[in-house]
């Protein structure tokens, strides 16, 4: 049998990895800027990370959501305490889109509506409402494209009211900072402006922290940097530092009912354990404001670079747009300076998502290698 070949592929084959760096099968290491696409948080194999899924493994590895998993009550107090949402609840599922998938669902029993509005060059997954939620039509089947979805441009207040006085809206739904979108950020002002504009129409505000969460924006979630409390947060990638697990937090306002909302594999004990570990290390390191120091370092240091237009995103959630495509510069940096870094919707720009425990002389290394390549 062969793979069903939907990816293309970087000629690299890891085998191993350690904090910020990969080894590939012919012993040739790389720094890894892009975390597997913001999944690595507190850095790839992490003792304490190891330890604790080591540990667990032995002792169980999964049961079903029919019985009590008292792993899930600790994460839902100790993500609570880390995040500050200690009155939303948790529900646990698998990855980014179902994550999404199940905000949407459930803004749509809340409200007992069903249009979505969402924004231009938005990214919220592959499954139906997420995927018909966003904005690339390619990836957009003839079975998603029933959902009702309205897409207005990032940060206009206006369209936003004019469309949500129509009544019928059950989400909003947003990156505070776009990922594959190209890193555009929804301001301060907007976001505040969203969240009061849906709750004078009763429609649910869905912050997307699949990607910006979990410390990666230098606060635990982006949107927190507005100081708003949405309807609904979704989260995965650095969530389980590559364990596969996401999850929602939902407000206190909303009711939860037996049957609601379900999975099998979701809050699993392994996945528990990861998460676990992750906040523990979060903590511990105290890498969410390492993050946030080194979106300084790294502006500094990034000035002055040929052809750099702007730095743009927060925390270690960056990407530098240039004046040119930087699909060939991304190669060289792979095959000639084995580092890797993230491309995104908009071709000028190079995304830099590295672990939050990275360092600066690895960052060095980067910049070291763009000077290489841009003079
Ligand atoms: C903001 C955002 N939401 C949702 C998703 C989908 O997550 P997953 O690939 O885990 O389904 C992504 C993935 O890149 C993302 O960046």
């Amino acid at each position: 049998m062969e793979l069903f070949d939907v990816y293309p592929l970087y000629d690299i084959t890891p085998v191993k990895a350690e904090g910020s760096w990969i080894t590939d099968r012919e012993g040739i290491q790389y720094l890894d800027l892009y975390g597997g696409h913001a999944v690595i948080s507190i850095g790839h194999s992490h003792p304490h990370f190891v330890k604790r899924l080591q540990g667990q493994l032995q002792q169980m590895a999964f049961y079903s959501n029919s019985v009590h998993n008292p792993l899930q009550e600790q994460l839902a107090q100790n993500l609570g305490k880390a995040s500050g949402l200690e009155d939303y609840r948790l529900f646990l599922c698998n990855s980014g889109a179902e994550a999404n998938e199940n905000a949407l669902k459930l803004a749509s029993f809340h409200t007992g509506k069903a249009r979505v509005i969402a924004f231009d060059n938005s990214f919220h997954g592959r499954t139906s409402a997420a995927v018909a939620a966003t904005d690339n039509p390619t990836l957009v089947s003839p079975l998603n494209a029933g959902h009702e979805v309205t897409f207005l441009p990032l940060n206009q207040a206006g369209a936003l009211e004019k469309e949500l006085e129509a009544g019928d809206v059950c989400a909003v739904i947003l990156e505070s900072i776009q990922g594959v979108g190209g890193l555009d950020m929804a301001g301060e002002a907007f976001l505040r402006r969203a969240e009061a504009l849906c709750r004078k129409h009763g429609a649910v505000l869905i912050a997307d922290e699949v990607q910006s969460g979990f410390g990666r924006s230098g606060a635990f979630f982006a949107f927190q940097h507005a100081g708003i409390r949405p309807g609904i947060v979704s989260m995965a990638k650095g969530m389980g530092n590559g364990f596969p697990v996401g999850g929602i937090l939902v407000h206190p306002d909303f009711k939860a009912s037996h049957g609601l909302l379900g999975t099998t594999f979701g809050g699993n004990h392994l996945a528990c354990t990861a998460v676990l570990s992750v906040l523990e290390v979060l903590e511990q390191e105290q890498l969410i404001p390492r993050a946030a120091d080194l979106e300084g370092f790294f502006r500094d240091r990034a000035k002055g670079l040929p052809g750099l237009r702007q730095v743009k995103g927060r925390g270690l959630m960056l990407g530098l747009e240039f004046d040119f495509e930087v699909a060939p510069l991304r190669s060289r940096l792979i095959y000639t300076h084995h580092i890797f870094t993230g491309s995104s919707k908009n071709k000028n720009l190079l995304r830099i998502l590295p672990a939050l425990s990275v360092g600066k002389d690895d960052l060095e290394l980067l910049f070291n290698a763009l000077e290489k390549e841009l003079t």
